[in-house]
C-alpha cells in the first residue's frame, strides 16, 4: 500500500490536469482552489464569485483578509476546519459553505478502483485540504 500510494496520486493528478488548461503551471492548492472554490469566493479569493447570486443570502468570505482579521496571524486551524467541515462547523451559524472533506472523500470513492484503503483516502483528503490551506496563506493581503 505504501509504495502504491504515490502512483495513485500521480495518476489521479494527471487525470485531472489533462482536462484543465495551464494546470501544470499551478500548485495543487491553487488548482483545487480554482476548481472547487473560485465559483463562490472568486478567482482571486475576494468573495465575489459568479455563484454568489444563487446562495440563499450567504456571502462567501473574502479569503484574502483572513490573516488581517485574525490580528496578523494566518488562522491555520480555522481555515482547515472551515474546508474540512468538522463536527462543530455549524457552531458558527448557518453553513452555506460546502463540506469539502466529504466531497474529496467522495471523489476518491468514485474515481479509484477500490485500491484506496481508508487510510489512503484520509491522506488524499488531508493533502487536498492542506494544499488549499497553504494556497490561501499565500494570497493573504497582509
Ligand atoms: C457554494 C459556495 C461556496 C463554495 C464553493 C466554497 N465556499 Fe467557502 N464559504 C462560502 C460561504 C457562504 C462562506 C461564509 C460562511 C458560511 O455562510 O458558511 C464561506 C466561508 C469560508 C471560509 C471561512 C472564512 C471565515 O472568515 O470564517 C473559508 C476558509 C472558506 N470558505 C474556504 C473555502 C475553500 C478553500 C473552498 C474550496 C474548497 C470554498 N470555501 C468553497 C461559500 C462557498
Amino acid at each position: 500500500m505504501r509504495a502504491m500510494f504515490p502512483a495513485i496520486i500521480l495518476s489521479m493528478g494527471f487525470g485531472v490536469s489533462a482536462t484543465a488548461p495551464h494546470a501544470q503551471d499551478m500548485t495543487l492548492g491553487e488548482f483545487e482552489y480554482q476548481n472547487s472554490c473560485a465559483a463562490c469566493h472568486g478567482p482571486a479569493g475576494k468573495g465575489n464569485g459568479p455563484v454568489t447570486d444563487f446562495l440563499s443570502g450567504a456571502v462567501p468570505s473574502d479569503l484574502t483578509q483572513l490573516q488581517k482579521n485574525n490580528g496578523g496571524v494566518f488562522p491555520v486551524q480555522m481555515v482547515y476546519e472551515a474546508i474540512a467541515g468538522g463536527a462543530d462547523a455549524s457552531a458558527h451559524g448557518t453553513r452555506d459553505m460546502p463540506i469539502w472533506g466529504n466531497r474529496f472523500r467522495q471523489r476518491v470513492t468514485e474515481s479509484a478502483d477500490g485500491y484506496f484503503s481508508p487510510m489512503a483516502t484520509e491522506r488524499y483528503v488531508n493533502s487536498r485540504i492542506l494544499a488549499l490551506t497553504e494556497y490561501l496563506a499565500s494570497i493573504q493581503e497582509n
